[in-house]
């Protein structure tokens, strides 16, 4: 399989970078050089977000990813984002920092077993989370993502039945929201489950003047209590244009970056994790692989690369584009 051969190829990463070398500096060089751009999602490390060309939500990078006109695009996010870039802008060069940065999402839907789910409801639309693989995406009819979700479910005939994956909570989120009835795929984000609500509960009592704002691959009972819900740029535009001068924000921590930023006056509160870290709050380990090491290193060495094969790049092509155009 590509993706395993690619993965006996990377020894290199752990090769060090040149020694006293000003690692942001350097990329940045290395960046112009070759005429790449950064991509990166609001998961990644601050320093990361910090010397990108672009940050954003999982559907603004596949905007961005398909009109970028560089010769190399560096998706500083996870494999499927990677290769929706490369799906949609075939013939430009996608790398991604570390290639075992995955998606237990992603990985909760094997091409086969999902294949088998979907023939056992022949006649049903299938609409995808983009936090799939290419395999997955080929056989979906939709994709969407956290932030289109309702409207690509309300642009599907009423009379017609659909499958949701594969992200369960997002799912019922969405038939909540809908009123249709979904046939949902077991399917759970690592770092939105791993909120504790119990400690959230303790957490709204703390801060009675806080706003519980949250994101939809959370677990019902959060979103139940959520006074705003939404993708990850629309919580950051939540915080910007709402009144309110605290907020308790239900999601993976990277975007406190960039909301500390937009409002530095406002309090900023990251849910808690079930378990004590050292954040105190729930990180995405996939999305913490990338690191400015390896930035480097994957710019230097141009790997590695992401393929996607011939045999679903067009149905993948086809499924996003029928997203785009909603
Ligand atoms: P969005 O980028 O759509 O908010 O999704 C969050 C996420 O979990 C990405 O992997
Ligand atoms: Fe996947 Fe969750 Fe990490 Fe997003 S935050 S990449 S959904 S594991």
């Amino acid at each position: 399989m590509l993706f395993e051969k690619e993965i006996e190829k990377v020894g290199y990463l752990s090769r060090s970078v040149p020694e006293g070398i000003n690692l942001k500096e350097a990329i940045l060089a290395l960046k112009k050089e070759k005429n790449a751009i950064i991509l990166a999602h609001y998961y990644v490390s601050e320093d990361i977000q910090s010397i990108a060309d672009f940050v954003g939500d999982s559907l603004a990078l596949a905007q961005a990813s398909k009109k970028a006109s560089s010769d190399i695009i560096v998706f500083c996010g996870v494999h499927f984002m990677a290769e929706t870039a490369k799906i949609l802008n075939p013939n430009t060069k996608v790398i991604l920092p570390d290639l075992n940065a995955g998606c237990s999402l992603a990985d909760s839907a094997p091409e086969d077993d999902f294949r088998a789910f979907k023939n056992s409801y022949p006649d049903a639309v299938v609409v995808s989370y983009i936090n799939c693989s290419s395999e997955v995406k080929s056989m979906s009819d939709y994709i969407c993502t956290s932030s289109n979700a309702i409207e690509v479910v309300n642009a599907i005939p009423k009379d017609k039945r659909i499958i949701f994956a594969p992200d369960k909570n997002l799912g019922l989120y969405v038939q909540k929201v809908t009123g249709r009835e979904l046939i949902l795929w077991e399917g759970a984000c690592v770092v939105h489950v791993n909120i504790s609500v119990d400690k959230l509960d303790a957490l709204v009592i703390k801060y009675p003047s806080a706003e519980l704002i949250a994101h939809p691959e959370c677990l019902p009972e959060i979103l139940d209590k959520a006074k705003f819900v939404g993708s990850t740029k629309a919580l950051l535009d939540y915080v910007q244009k709402s009144p309110v001068e605290q907020f308790i924000v239900a999601t993976e921590a990277g975007i406190l970056y960039q909301m500390k930023q937009a409002v530095p006056n406002k309090l900023i509160i990251p849910a808690p994790a079930l378990e004590s870290n050292s954040c105190a709050c729930s990180e995405c380990p996939y999305m913490k692989m990338n690191t400015l090491e390896k930035l480097y290193n994957a710019l230097y060495y141009e790997l590695p690369e992401i393929q996607v094969k011939e045999s679903t790049q067009e149905g993948a092509l086809k499924a996003l584009n029928n997203m785009l155009s909603i």
